[in-house]
Formats: C-alpha cells, sequence, structure tokens
C-alpha cells in the first residue's frame, strides 16, 4: 500500500498543506511543536476516521475554525483510492472514492497503517485496557464487521451496567440479567474467539522476531487470557455459568464482573510476566516486536504491507535495533513515515526528506 498524496485543511497547526510522498523511506524532520506528530494523526484519521490521541473531532480542529478535512491518494493492488474525512458541525463525514460511508465499519481497512509511537511502550506496562485496545484495533483493521460487533458487544455491556445501577428490585434486577446475559455470551464468544486467533497468529510472528532483535538470547511468549482462564475452550463453555455464579456479586458492586472487556493478554520474556519484570530496554524490543509482527500479519492478509508510521521512535532505538528495524523497512519495500527532530540522526540510504515548521511542510532536495 502506498499513500500518493495528503491533503489538509483546519487539522490541528495545519491551516491548509498539501503534500505529496514518495514509495520507501520519508523523513518528517523539524524542531519540538511544529506539527510532525499532527501530520501522523492526520493521516492515521483518514485512515481509520479515529484519532489515537484524543476522542473527540473538535480538539484536532484548528482553533477558531468549526471543522476540517482531510484527504488522500493511495494505491492498494495497483489500484487509485481517494480518502475523504471531513469534520462539520459536530458530523463526521467519510467518504471512498467520493462516495459516502454510513459505516465506520465499511471505511476502516481499506488502507491499513501500523503506527508506532514512545507511548505504546504502555503496551507492556500499562493496564489490560492498553492491550485490549490494540488487539481490538488491529482486528478492526483486518476483519470487517469487527468494528459493529464491538459496539454491539458494548452497548449490550452500557445496558446491562445501567440496569446494575438502577433502582429496580433486587427480582426483576435479576430476571432482567438473564437478558443481557444471554446477548453478552453470543457477542462474547465471538469477540474472544477473534482475539484468541489474532494473538496465536501474533505469538508467531512477534517472538520470531523478539528471537532477531535479542540475538536469539531471549524469548517471547504472548498469551491471551479469556474471563481470567488459560484454556480457551474452558472460557468458551464456562462463560454462562461464570455469569451465573456472579450474578450477585455483580448486583452488589453494580459492575460487570465477567466478560472479554475485562480480558488480558499477558506478554512473558523468558517465561515471566513482561510488565513486572522487563526491563526498558526489553520493553522496547517488545514492543517493536509487536508491531512488526503487526505490520508482517496485515502483509499476510491483504498481501500488500501496510504503511509504517513511526513518531519519534528511531532516536529511541540502539543501534543494533535501529539497524535492524531499517533493514527490516528497506528489505520487505514498505512505504514508511518517520518523524524527527534533528537532520543528523536520518538513516543512511535513500530517502524523502521534508522539513516542518509551524504546521507547513516543505519538500527538501
Ligand atoms: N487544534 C489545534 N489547533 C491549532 N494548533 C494546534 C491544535 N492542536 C495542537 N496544536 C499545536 O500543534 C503543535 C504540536 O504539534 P505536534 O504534536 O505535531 O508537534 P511535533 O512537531 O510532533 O513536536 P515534537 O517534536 O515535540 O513531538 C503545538 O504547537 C500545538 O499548540
Ligand atoms: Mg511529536
Amino acid at each position: 500500500m502506498l499513500i500518493e498524496s495528503l491533503r489538509l485543511e483546519n487539522f490541528r497547526n495545519y491551516v491548509q498543506e498539501e503534500i505529496r510522498l514518495e514509495p520507501g523511506i520519508n523523513i518528517l524532520f523539524g524542531e519540538n511543536g511544529q506539527g510532525k506528530t499532527n501530520f501522523l494523526e492526520a493521516l492515521y484519521f483518514l485512515l481509520t476516521g479515529k484519532s489515537y490521541r484524543v476522542q473527540r473531532e473538535q480538539e484536532l480542529t484548528h482553533w477558531g475554525e468549526n471543522g476540517f478535512r482531510l484527504q488522500g491518494l493511495f494505491q492498494v493492488k495497483q489500484r487509485i483510492i481517494q480518502l475523504e474525512s471531513r469534520y462539520y458541525e459536530r458530523r463526521k463525514i467519510l467518504k471512498i472514492n467520493n462516495m459516502p460511508c454510513r459505516k465506520l465499519s465499511d471505511y476502516v481497512g481499506t488502507v491499513n497503517a501500523v503506527y508506532f509511537s514512545p507511548d505504546d511502550l504502555i503496551l507492556v506496562k500499562g493496564g489490560p485496557g492498553e492491550r485490549r485496545k490494540f488487539l481490538d484495533f488491529h482486528i478492526a483493521q483486518t476483519k470487517p464487521g469487527y468494528v459493529s460487533l464491538l459496539n454491539s458487544y458494548n452497548k449490550v455491556l452500557e445496558q446491562k451496567r445501567a440496569l446494575l445501577k438502577s433502582n429496580l428490585s433486587l427480582q426483576s434486577k435479576r430476571s432482567q440479567l438473564a437478558v443481557w446475559n444471554e446477548e453478552l455470551i453470543e457477542l462474547g464468544r465471538k469477540l474472544i474467539k477473534h482475539r484468541m486467533n489474532l494473538t496465536e497468529e501474533l505469538q508467531t510472528v512477534s517472538s520470531y522476531f523478539y528471537q532477531h532483535i535479542s540475538e536469539g538470547k531471549e524469548k517471547m511468549e504472548i498469551h491471551y487470557r479469556p474471563l481470567g482462564l488459560k484454556d480457551y475452550e474452558e472460557a468458551i463453555s464456562s462463560f454462562p455459568n461464570l455469569l451465573i455464579e456472579h450474578t450477585e456479586q455483580e448486583i452488589e458492586r453494580q459492575a460487570v464482573l465477567i466478560g472479554p472487556h475485562r480480558d488480558d493478554l499477558v506478554i512473558y520474556l523468558n517465561q515471566k510476566p513482561a510488565r513486572l519484570y522487563a526491563s526498558q530496554g526489553q520493553v522496547r524490543s517488545l514492543v517493536l516486536s509487536l508491531k512488526l509482527g503487526e505490520v508482517q500479519l496485515i502483509q499476510a492478509k491483504k498481501e500488500e504491507y501496510p504503511l509504517l508510521l513511526l513518531d519519534d521512535v528511531l532516536s529511541e532505538l540502539d543501534r543494533f535495533r535501529r539497524k535492524y528495524l531499517l533493514e527490516f523497512i528497506y528489505s520487505s519495500s514498505i512505504q514508511t513515515l518517520i518523524t524527527m527532530t534533528s537532520a543528523e540522526e536520518m538513516p543512511e540510504g535513500k530517502i524523502n526528506r521534508y522539513y516542518v515548521k509551524q504546521g507547513q511542510i516543505r519538500r527538501e532536495f
């Protein structure tokens, strides 16, 4: 997949900017606070209809304006695709080749990208929610319908929560819970299955990358823990019983205690939980391996590499890992956008350079 050009209108600190990008490595460099991350955020928003930084589109809108527009030309399997996402008067409009998409799930995944920034280190050290988000985001990009499934599950969850918090009698709570639980089980099992499959695929590719990055010295493993259990079959079959067993506790605590919205993806390093024991460098290698695993899986599913967006990560990697990453990018011909603050750190080889200053981008030759 390739991005050919991107046009931004009133997005963050960009008023009006259009830029052509080249295959291979594109470097955006400039001082702090000039718009490098904003540019990657714009591209990511254009591909997914969402920002990874904020929930509300208003924050993405250039101050004083009431909306923004992003347009991009992409190449997917030698076909040109135009994407447009516009936010105006609190409404979001997404278009593929000028045709409006009614559902986000019809739009997401048309063009794929993997984004990696130092904030992603939270994947290893942060709570389970970060890891669920990582899995869900990936599945949403590659499986049509997953966004709808996730939305439906979250709606049922909300309804069940509202019921638990309501003033209804114990008896009516118990009887109504059974109805929501049935839906929770049906949708929850599907969620678990998708996440389980992805984890197994990732385990194979990411542990391969980790082994190479650590020069064969260390071993990474990832395991999905459905409903807090180790075994998938057991989780699927015991889901209804677990809900029944926890009904009184759920009523008492007014919280939904059982379901994949509480699952975790456990990352092990040399058979120990990485969240507790991994060093800074090891965390970086683990996240890099997960991200490269994602790149490889998208390639396997879509038969084309996704775009790779590296925000400030190159300077965070030591020489060996940096070299490993760049060799992977070059050998796989992945179109990559890299941000950095100083032009001196630029990698060797053929690169295209763009200078970013105060919301304007200039190609440097
Ligand atoms: N909605 C907005 N409207 C206008 N300007 C904004 C908006 N949101 C953020 N900015 C400005 O964008 C700038 C930050 O841009 P960005 O995060 O892309 O910087 P950067 O070039 O990546 O810097 P760094 O090297 O520090 O990461 C800040 O100056 C901020 O004030
Ligand atoms: Mg930045």
